[in-house]
């Protein structure tokens, strides 16, 4: 290695997924080093491996920082998530449809207040941070400035972030109603104006099939033509009530699915929310198009949707990629950690097992190939953006006793799945910078410099 340029390097026990265990066996997938080096030059990963067989390489005087007893993983990715839903997170009482009407769309109403967006936008980026999440596929509201607040604010620290402004023409409030045109000229405007700018990445996204008329949904298609890149995030078969309405609002197609397959929404950047209530023919079809699911446990037991079926769904035979959603606010947490844990229980109550490999690959690895970004993220590897976490496993009391038990880097990954939250990472890297650090004196959040316009 030549040049200290802008090198740093980050040593400790560190772990990342380096195949897919739901296709192989889980030990093979896991990378593992219990004394490792990650270098990274100007924002990439430029080698992983054992200390011992990297220190020799590194030049002279470069800044190593040490976490020993930690672990450092790739940064989480949230392939489902809500900003504007903070403020009504943990809303009590009803399932998805009456959810709808009685807390999110008055919430959302809110950010007709740009600088209300803005506000509820920085404290997400650092909630998301906080929780080791460096990658998400947000949901933004209606509004255009919506989705400017988000991207501003991620730009500040540089984050690989996708989001895009709702589609909704109908069964909403007034408020929060575009028309097909509008929503397809605002979204083209906000495509001109964030897609590929920085790390930032346009998403279409019409909220679900019930609140967009055909027309919208043909202008989300459309739109998905308008670019290279773009993706298209949407909610799929989440609740029986709201498959059943499906199937009225839309007689003549043959499932939930085929209505977004009929306006060219099904393809290898698509990501739908949920799937919990899929047939055979659905998963058929994903894969074939390589489409992708967002698994939102939390979710699906708070709004009480049912139950993932994630091995079915990864089945490979026809497997469909499958990332890992907080679905905040019908989910109940930012952390990953916390989805795994509930992902585990809802594997466990339909019999299967979701053990922590592959765990960590929905929330690391997994979710990237969904996103279809998995040659620039969510693995320790050469040429990857640096996008990390260093996790303590003995980060309270009670998780140092149970960790003095584990006898393997599973035992040790299990552990964080069941017992951890952002209480348990330590600190946060986006493109090679320190962003967070849980133990830093005053603010623990350091953005980087913004960007010259
Ligand atoms: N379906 C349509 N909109 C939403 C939403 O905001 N959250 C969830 N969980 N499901 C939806
Ligand atoms: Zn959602």
């Amino acid at each position: 290695m030549s040049g200290a340029g802008c090198m740093i390097a980050l040593r400790g026990p560190a772990a990342t997924l380096a195949g897919n265990p739901f296709e192989q066996p889980s030990r093979a997938c896991l990378t593992y080093h219990d004394d490792a080096l990650v270098v990274i030059e100007d924002g990439i990963i430029a080698a992983f491996g054992s200390h011992a067989e990297l220190k020799d390489t590194l030049p002279a005087g470069i800044a190593i920082t040490h976490y020993p007893d930690h672990l450092i993983v790739p940064g989480f990715v949230d392939a489902h998530v809500h900003y504007p839903q903070m403020q009504m997170i943990g809303a009590y009482g009803a399932q998805l449809l009456e959810w709808l009407e009685t807390y999110t769309f008055l919430a959302e109403m809110s950010f007709a207040d740009a600088r209300h967006a803005r506000r509820v936008a920085h404290l997400f980026l650092r909630e998301l941070l906080r929780a080791g999440t460096t990658t998400a596929m947000v949901y933004c509201t209606v509004h255009p400035h919506s989705v400017d607040a988000f991207f501003a604010e991620a730009e500040r620290f540089d984050a690989r972030m996708i989001a895009g402004k709702i589609l909704m023409d109908r069964h909403a409030p007034k408020a929060l109603l575009d028309t097909a045109q509008r929503g397809y000229d605002e979204s083209l405007a906000l495509i001109e104006r964030w897609h590929g700018r920085g790390r930032a990445l346009y998403c279409v996204t019409p909220r679900f099939a019930p609140t967009s008329t055909q027309a919208q949904l043909d202008a989300a298609g459309a739109l998905l033509k308008t670019g290279s890149g773009l993706f298209l995030q949407t909610h799929l078969c989440e609740n029986p009530g709201e498959v059943e309405w499906v199937r009225e609002l839309f007689p003549a197609r043959a499932s939930y699915l085929d209505v977004y397959a009929h306006a060219g929404l099904v393809g290898a950047r698509s990501i739908f929310g949920h799937g919990v209530h899929m047939h055979e023919g659905d998963f058929c079809t994903c894969h074939a198009a390589g489409a992708a699911l967002a698994h939102c446990p939390t979710s699906n037991l708070f709004l009480g949707s049912g139950l993932f079926k994630l091995f079915d769904a990864v089945d490979p035979r026809r497997p469909v990629k499958v990332g890992l959603g907080t679905d905040v606010g019908g989910g109940t947490s930012l952390s990953q950690l916390q989805t795994l844990n509930e992902a585990y229980k809802v594997a466990a109550l339909i019999g299967q097992k979701l053990d922590a490999v592959q765990g960590f690959y929905l929330a690391t690895l997994g979710g990237a190939v969904a996103l279809g970004l998995d040659d620039r993220i969510g693995r320790l590897a050469p040429r990857m953006e640096a996008d990390i976490c260093v996790l303590d496993p003995k980060a309270t009391p009670f998780m140092a006793f149970r960790a003095g038990y584990c006898v393997s880097i599973e035992e040790v990954l299990f552990l964080l799945m069941t017992l951890g939250d952002d209480r348990a990472v330590r600190a946060t890297y986006v493109a090679g910078r320190a962003v967070y650090d849980r133990d830093r004196a005053g603010d623990p959040f350091v953005p980087a410099i913004a960007r010259e316009e």
